[in-house]
């Protein structure tokens, strides 16, 4: 029972996609984001205005560390955990990842709603801040066991897809 670890940008479903693959497997659904705010009682959004964005990253990659033993969860990655690859290696070693991509402007539109909670697009600008950090997170992405793009997708087709995808993936290693 590895993990099914998502990973991707802001806005691309992690939350929502986990939360139900994790009911279809039956496994436990883990946010990293989650982990790091019930640990220091405070919002993401608060640890970046107080302590920085490399606080977090620190943070970040201790909640992967703990996480790194478990399985049979579906685990919900912040869009920046991919930048550090030790997180991707300890991650990959008891999961499979799972990317979920979008077009920047249909995250442009997803973030609209809680834009607030969202301190890396606090810029003048957000499309075209959201167009660098895809960009810069690229080579990132290529890490990936299996990577969708649920920009004209629905919830339930997304879902079904991974769960096509990581049932195939599983029976390849059970016969291996
Ligand atoms: C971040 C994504 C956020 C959160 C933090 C930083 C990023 O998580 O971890 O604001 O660097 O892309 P979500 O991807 O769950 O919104």
């Amino acid at each position: 029972m590895k993990n099914i670890v998502l990973l991707g940008f802001m806005g691309t479903g992690k939350s929502a996609v986990g939360r139900r693959l994790a009911t279809v497997f039956h496994y436990q659904f883990i946010d990293t984001d989650q982990v790091i705010e019930e640990k220091t009682h405070k919002r993401v959004a608060e640890i970046f205005s107080e302590q920085g964005e490399e606080a977090f990253r620190r943070l970040e990659s201790e909640a992967v560390f703990d996480l790194a033993e478990r399985t049979g969860c579906v685990i919900s990655t912040g869009g920046g955990i991919v930048l550090d690859s030790k997180n991707l290696d300890l991650l990959q070693k008891n999961g499979i990842l799972v990317l979920l991509r979008c077009r920047p402007e249909v995250i442009f539109k997803r973030v609209q709603k809680r834009a607030g909670q969202r301190p890396l697009l606090q810029k003048a600008d957000p499309l075209s801040e959201i167009k660098r950090l895809l960009a810069e997170r690229e080579p990132f992405y290529r890490r990936a066991d299996i990577t969708l793009d649920t920009s004209d997708m629905n919830l339930e087709d997304v879902v079904q897809q991974i769960k096509r995808k990581v049932l195939e993936i599983e029976g390849r290693e059970s016969t291996a």
